[in-house]
């Protein structure tokens, strides 16, 4: 009996077995097995909703990013298109004004104004008449006429003219360096002994267009070129930022190491000069240009030094028996 089931036993046994083991797992009230299944499934359409939410907002979050990524982009561009052509602007910018610059440059440096003429047109000349040297050897700036002898200042500034006449014994040179109708420096020569050549300088300040030119002051000039002796006017602008010129003597007599006061100030940049002493002191240090123009009377000495800071720097002497002299001496001086 014990070997032998029969199948209905069987079947309620398992039935019974299953319905228990149901009831011992899952007390509650909906715990089938559908149930379960139901809740699994349920469960899974959740996440699977939440997955493809979830995907909806990253999908979306790198949608933006990437429109953001873009506009950045966009930005990037376009800043450095704006970069590029400031830099452009700036280069161009930059040129022209160096170019401008450059041309400015020129304008900026002093331009040369120079020139030198040498041979007399007239070597017999009256009171008055102006000196012509005919022969042309540099004329920068153009501004010396060689058919009136008259030199326009092409600008204005400081101009330093020099002459430099010659003449046979017992002639006679007289001569006026005259700035717009006005003696600027003037001297005399007259040697009875032998041919002569005398120089003077004439630093001058003028205004553009004014007129310098030499004139003979006596009747009785002559003047004389040859293969030994020319004469000449000559001039070139200069750039001072301190000058003077004093002239005529307070002692016409003079001892041994007496100091020469030239008394009238003619003009005093930088106020140098003390026309009651005769001293020169430098306002500020640099390369100075000293010039001397002495004159006496027949058969006096003129015996000088120059002298810097109690040191000879440049000397010189002379005496005519025979004839009025003068003299001149430059004194270049650091
Ligand atoms: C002026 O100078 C130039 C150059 O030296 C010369 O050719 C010309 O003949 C001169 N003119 C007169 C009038 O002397
Ligand atoms: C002066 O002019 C001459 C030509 O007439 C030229 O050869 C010379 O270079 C010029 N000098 C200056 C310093 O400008
Ligand atoms: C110094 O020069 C000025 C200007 O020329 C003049 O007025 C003054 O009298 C001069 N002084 C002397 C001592 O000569
Ligand atoms: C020199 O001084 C005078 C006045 O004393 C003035 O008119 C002139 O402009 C000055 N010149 C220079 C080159 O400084």
């Amino acid at each position: 009996m014990a070997a032998r089931r029969s199948p209905v036993l069987c079947l309620i046994f398992v039935c019974v077995i299953v319905t228990y083991l149901g009831k011992v797992r899952c007390n509650e009230p909906h715990c089938s097995k559908f149930d379960f299944e139901e809740k699994v499934l349920e469960k899974l359409v959740l996440m699977e909703f939440k997955a493809e939410e979830q995907e909806k907002t990253i999908r979306k979050e790198l949608g933006d990013m990437k429109s953001e990524l873009k506009s950045y982009r966009d930005d990037w561009q376009k800043l450095k298109q704006e970069n590029d052509d400031l830099k452009t602007i700036l280069k161009s910018v930059v040129r022209s004004r160096l170019d401008e610059i450059a041309s400015y440059k020129d304008s900026l440096v002093t331009p040369t104004v120079m020139f030198k003429a040498r041979k007399m047109k007239d070597l017999s000349l009256d009171k008055g008449q102006t000196m012509i040297f005919k022969d042309v050897m540099f004329n920068n700036g153009s501004g010396y006429d060689n058919t009136t002898g008259v030199f326009t200042c092409p600008i204005e500034g400081v101009y330093l003219f020099t002459i430099h006449l010659c003449s046979k014994s017992e002639r006679y040179i007289t001569y006026d360096v005259m700035v717009d109708g006005t003696i600027h420096t003037k001297g005399a020569n007259k040697d009875n002994t032998g041919n002569v050549c005398t120089s003077a300088d004439a630093i001058v300040e003028v205004h553009e267009a004014s007129r310098v030119w030499v004139q003979s002051n006596y009747d009785e000039d002559e003047l004389y070129d040859d293969v030994y002796r020319w004469s000449s006017f000559s001039d070139t602008l200069v750039i001072p930022t301190v000058m003077f010129k004093a002239r005529r003597m307070k002692d016409l007599s003079l001892d041994k190491g007496q100091t020469m006061i030239f008394k009238d100030v003619m003009f005093n940049n930088g106020s140098g000069y003390d026309n009651t002493t005769g001293v020169f002191t430098c306002p500020v240090g640099g390369v100075y240009l000293f010039t001397i123009h002495l004159c006496t009377s027949t058969s006096k000495y003129i015996t000088y030094d120059v002298m810097v800071d109690g040191t000879i720097h440049t000397k010189g002497a002379h005496k005519d028996a025979t004839g009025y002299v003068c003299i001149s001496a430059d004194a270049i001086v650091e």
